[in-house]
């Protein structure tokens, strides 16, 4: 098993690791809570990362903390996306330095259309790609560009959630669980439209329950365990690591 990079102490994570998106020990608390325990680690340009880990371990408060959706008092460390200190950052910061969020509940807006859906997102720059584009990509979204977003069936507000997030100019995707609830065909069809948005250059952060098909499309896998990295390697390690599996991910 790999230990988490072992960054000098004393100096500043932007003149130790020049990583493209670098979390560098990072520490938030619920109140009183210590959720996310001192973690470390980076995300290279261009590679798909599984960050994994049982219930509760603080997959989504790692999400948030990168996107600043938490509040700036409770969040602590450093977090640089391509030498750029997002730690100082609001959430509106965040999201035109590149930061692109898909939340768990996918968030789409009631009383819009799939189209209007996608036009708020691009209502102030920097605005990424262009609709035409994106119904190219998910051409189920084209079809249905007149339907109210809500009434879309999971997999397709999945679709309208990640193509909402594209629909901005971003380095980084954040995907909270987008798998969830979703027949494997459907996952399938997500599963292949995220292969083509790694091959336009896009860095992306998955968070699965379902680790075996967020371990099958990443590159690299962090698994957290009770707010602490206890594994940070290749995707493949993992796959190949029966026991490590069984203790951290119960697959
Ligand atoms: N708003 C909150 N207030 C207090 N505690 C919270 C809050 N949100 C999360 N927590 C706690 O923080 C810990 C980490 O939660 P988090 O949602 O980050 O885990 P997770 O790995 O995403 O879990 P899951 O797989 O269930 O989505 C949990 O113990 C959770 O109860
Ligand atoms: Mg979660």
């Amino acid at each position: 098993m790999n230990a988490p990079a072992d960054f000098s102490k004393g100096k500043s994570h932007a003149q130790t690791a020049p990583a493209y998106l670098s979390v560098w020990n990072m520490e938030s608390y619920y109140g009183e809570s210590y959720i996310v325990q001192n973690i470390s680690f980076n995300v290279h340009e261009g590679e798909i990362l599984a960050l994994l880990g049982r219930n509760g371990a603080g997959k989504t408060s790692t999400l948030r903390s990168i996107a600043r959706m938490d509040s700036p008092q409770a969040t602590h460390g450093e977090i640089w996306l391509d030498h750029q200190p997002l730690h100082d950052m609001q959430s509106y910061q965040a999201s035109a330095a590149g930061i692109g969020l898909v939340p768990e509940d996918r968030s789409i807006i009631p009383g819009l259309t799939v189209e209007e859906n996608l036009q708020l997102a691009q209502i102030a720059p920097p605005i990424g790609w262009s609709i035409e584009r994106l119904y190219d990509l998910f051409p189920r979204l084209g079809e249905r560009r007149k339907q109210e977003g809500v009434t879309l069936s999971g997999g397709e507000q999945q679709m309208l959630a990640i193509a909402r997030a594209l629909a901005r100019d971003i380095k980084v995707l954040l995907l909270d669980e987008p798998y969830e609830g979703l027949a494997p065909v459907i996952v399938d069809e997500i599963e292949k439209t995220l292969r083509i948005i790694k091959e336009q250059g896009i860095t992306t952060i998955i968070v699965e329950q379902n680790a075996v098909r967020a371990l099958e499309l990443a590159d690299r896998a962090v698994i957290l365990d009770t707010g602490g990295i206890v594994f940070d390697g290749t995707a493949q390690e993992v796959l190949e690591n029966d026991a490590l599996r069984a203790e951290y991910l119960a697959i």
